[in-house]
């Protein structure tokens, strides 16, 4: 199949990539910044292609004789405090990539939002990624589409439990800690990836239907800290801040470079990040855990 995938240089895309390269699927990867994304450029039938997926008349050269399109472009945090981010990158790309694929006679769109999406949720990225699953689930009968709500996703290139690696052998360990009782159940990429597999051909089970994606493993963010210390061997002690303090934090680091934590990530976490529906278990998909999948990626 000719498959683009929006966002397919990220840390999903990454693992999607190399599963349909090696099913012989051609893929067109629109990125702002061909260079970084050399790892992927090496691979057969990949084409990476500098792009600005926010143009309309760009989507539309992208997506003619296209397949299957497929959008993961998301952003945990905006500059500034306005939403404006979010809606753009989640909400309004969201818009304008269901227009195109729909005009381009597209038959597949593959879709990631984030577990807890929700229009009326407590944050800007919880919000633009509810408004987005309603432009989808608003699209034209012609495109078939499948919603993916995964919970946090974890894997040995992510962003999650390298970060707080690195942060607690910085910190030897002390790692105080907001909203720590925030519930999770993190999810293996590569579990994630399956499920992207299963939709990518389409059929009665996936067809215009939405999927939350959780492991197996319900656990509060700081049993999550404390599980990424015990495997990458710098054990951790978690402090939990009040939300008092925490907020304090959140506003802080919200002008730090590079966002480390943000208010609007801190209204994120006011919400449990826990599945209501067994998506693995409707695709008959059996979700690895954790704790074992860590410790295997750490001692190779
Ligand atoms: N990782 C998680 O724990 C998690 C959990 C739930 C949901 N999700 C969702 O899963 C999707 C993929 O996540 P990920 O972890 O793979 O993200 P990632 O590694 O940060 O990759 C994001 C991708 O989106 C593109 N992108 C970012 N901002 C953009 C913008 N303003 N305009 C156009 N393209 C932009 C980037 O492409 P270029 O830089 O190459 O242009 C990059 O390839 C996102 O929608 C995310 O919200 C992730």
């Amino acid at each position: 199949m000719n498959i683009i995938i929006l966002g397919g240089t990220g840390f999903v895309g990454t693992s999607l990539v190399s599963r349909w390269t090696r099913a012989g699927h051609d893929l067109v990867l629109p990125t702002r910044n061909p260079s970084l994304a050399r790892h992927l450029a090496v691979l057969p039938t990949v084409r990476l292609v500098r792009a600005d997926v926010h143009d309309p008349a760009t989507l539309a050269r992208l997506f003619k004789d296209c397949d299957v399109v497929v959008n993961l472009v998301g952003i945990l945090n905006e500059r500034g405090d306005s939403g404006r981010g979010f809606l753009q990158a989640h909400t309004e790309l969201t818009r304008k990539t269901v227009a195109a694929a729909a005009a381009a006679g597209v038959a597949r769109y593959l879709h990631m939002s984030a577990l807890g999406a929700d229009e009326h949720g407590p944050s800007h990225y919880l919000r633009s990624k509810g408004l987005a699953e309603r432009i989808v689930q608003s699209a034209p009968p012609t495109l078939d589409w499948t919603i993916f709500r995964p919970s946090v996703i974890f894997g040995t290139r992510d962003s999650l439990t390298n970060r707080f690696a690195a942060l607690l052998r910085l910190s030897r360990g002390f790692m105080p800690l907001a909203r720590a009782q925030a519930r999770f159940a993190p999810v293996w990429v590569e579990d994630v990836a399956s499920a992207f597999d299963l939709a990518l051909a389409g059929s009665d089970a996936t067809s215009r239907k939405t999927f939350e994606l959780c492991g197996p493993e319900v656990m509060t963010l700081g049993e999550l800290v404390t599980v990424i210390g015990e495997c990458s061997g710098t054990p951790a002690s978690v402090l939990p801040l009040p939300d008092v303090i925490g907020r304090a934090q959140a506003f802080v680091m919200d002008f730090l470079p590079g966002k480390p934590f943000s208010r609007d990530n801190f209204r994120s976490l006011t919400v449990d990040n826990v599945c209501r529906d067994d998506g693995f278990k409707a695709l008959g998909i059996r979700p690895a855990a954790l704790r074992g999948t860590m410790r295997a990626w750490r001692s190779t």
